[in-house]
C-alpha cells in the first residue's frame, strides 16, 4: 500500500530553480520536467519521451523557443506537453503527448498537483507569504532525505527533540521541559501545536541573529497543513516582553520557519526549508549565519531520520511505538493525513448534468 497521498498539491521546487534550462525532479514517484516559457510561465510535464522514454531533461534534449526537443530522435513538444513534430513523417500520432501537470508559482515555491488534474482547481494550496514579501528576509535550501516523509512530519511536529538532537544550535532545556497544547481544525485540515516558554535560555541560533543577551520569552507556534506545508511561527523577545493588547509586537523578533515536505518516492523525501525574519533585513552576516546554522540543524535531522528509515526497513512486522504527551501533534497529523488519503482515494463526485 502506498503511503503517498495523491490528489494534492506539493512543492516541487523553488521558483529560482526553474528557468530556461531543463530541470527534472521526481515528485511522489513521478519524474517531472520543469521549464519556463519565453514569457516566464513555469510548465510541468512528464520527463519521459513518449517515443522511447528518453528523459527530456537529459542532454542533448533542449529547448527551442516554447518547445522541448527530445535529444534522442527529435520528438518535439509544446508547453502543454502535446507533440508538435516527429522525425520522418508529417502525421503526428494522436496519443503523442506528455502527461502535463497543473502548476502554480506562489510564495517563492513551484507547486505541482499530483493526481487527477480535474481535482486541482478545487484543492487548496496553503500559503507562506513571508517567503516573498516586503518586510521579510528569507534564507532557504533543500536537503535530500533518504527516509519516508512521515518521519519528517513526526520530527517537525514534536520540537522537544531540539533539546537533544539540536543542543547548542536551537535547543535548550526549556524546550523539552515545557508542555505543549495541541489543537486540530478538522474542517480546515490544520494541526496547531504551541509551546510558550516564559523564561528560557536563548540558543545561539537566536542570540547571534537578534543580538539579545540574556534570557528570553520564546514562543513556538506550529501550523501544519498536511500533507506538505509546515510553518513554525517563532517569537523571541527579552524575557517578560509580551505583545501589546492591540496585537502589535514591536519589541519582539519574529521568525517564520517553513518546511515543505514533499515525497520523492515512498522512502525518500525532498526536505525544503526556509527561514524568514522581520529584523536585520539587509544584514548579510545574519543571513549567512542563519542559512548555515539552519542547514546544519536540518542535516542533523536528516542523519537521524535516515537511520530511522533503515531501522524500519529492517524490523519485523508488529513493532509497537509508545507515545506520550509530546506526540499529540504528530499523532493528529497522522490522523489528518490518513483522512486526506481516504478522500483522495474516493471516487470524484461526478459533475452535475
Ligand atoms: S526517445 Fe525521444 S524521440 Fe525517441
Ligand atoms: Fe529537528
Amino acid at each position: 500500500m502506498t503511503s503517498i497521498v495523491r490528489n494534492q498539491w506539493y512543492v516541487a521546487a523553488y521558483g529560482s530553480e526553474v528557468g530556461r534550462e531543463l530541470f527534472s525532479r521526481t515528485i511522489c514517484g513521478e519524474s517531472i520536467l520543469f521549464w519556463r516559457t519565453e514569457s516566464g510561465e513555469v510548465t510541468a510535464m512528464s520527463d519521459r519521451c513518449v517515443h522511447r522514454r528518453f528523459p527530456l531533461s537529459e542532454k542533448p534534449s533542449h529547448l527551442v523557443g516554447d518547445t522541448v526537443v527530445c535529444g534522442y530522435h527529435g520528438f518535439t513538444y509544446g508547453s502543454d506537453g502535446v507533440c508538435v513534430a516527429v522525425p520522418g513523417q508529417t502525421r503526428i500520432p494522436r496519443t503523442a503527448r506528455l502527461k502535463s501537470y497543473p502548476v502554480v508559482e506562489q510564495d517563492s515555491f513551484v507547486w505541482v498537483f499530483i493526481g487527477d488534474p480535474d481535482r486541482a482547481a478545487s484543492t487548496r494550496i496553503p500559503r507562506a507569504p513571508w517567503l516573498d514579501q516586503e518586510g521579510w528576509t528569507t534564507v532557504s535550501g533543500m536537503e535530500p532525505l533518504a527516509a519516508r516523509a512521515s518521519l519528517l512530519v513526526d520530527n517537525l511536529m514534536d520540537l522537544s527533540h531540539e533539546t537533544y538532537l539540536h543542543g547548542g544550535y536551537i535547543g535548550t532545556p526549556e524546550v523539552a521541559e515545557t508542555p505543549i497544547t495541541t489543537e486540530v481544525d478538522d474542517e480546515a485540515g490544520i494541526v496547531y501545536v504551541s509551546r510558550h516558554m516564559a523564561d528560557a535560555a536563548c540558543p545561539p541560533f537566536y542570540s547571534k541573529s537578534t543580538g539579545i543577551e540574556g534570557r528570553i520569552t520564546r514562543w513556538q507556534d506550529i501550523e501544519f497543513t498536511p500533507p506538505c506545508l509546515y510553518k513554525l511561527h517563532s517569537r523571541i523577545a527579552p524575557v517578560g516582553v509580551l505583545p501589546n493588547d492591540d496585537g502589535s509586537d514591536p519589541d519582539a523578533f519574529h521568525v517564520e520557519v517553513v518546511y515543505a515536505i514533499t515525497p520523492e518516492t515512498e522512502n525518500s523525501t525532498h526536505d525544503f526549508w526556509a527561514v524568514a525574519r522581520d529584523f536585520a533585513l539587509d544584514d548579510e552576516e545574519v543571513s549567512d549565519f542563519l542559512r548555515e546554522n539552519n542547514r546544519t540543524v536540518v542535516l542533523q535531522d536528516v542523519v537521524a531520520l535516515n537511520v530511522l528509515e533503515q531501522v524500519i526497513a529492517g524490523e519485523a512486522d508488529g513493532y509497537q511505538e509508545l507515545s506520550i504527551n509530546i506526540d499529540t501533534g504528530g499523532l493528529a497529523a497522522r490522523r489528518l493525513i490518513a483522512k486526506l488519503a481516504e478522500s483522495a482515494d474516493a471516487t470524484a463526485v461526478p459533475a452535475a448534468r
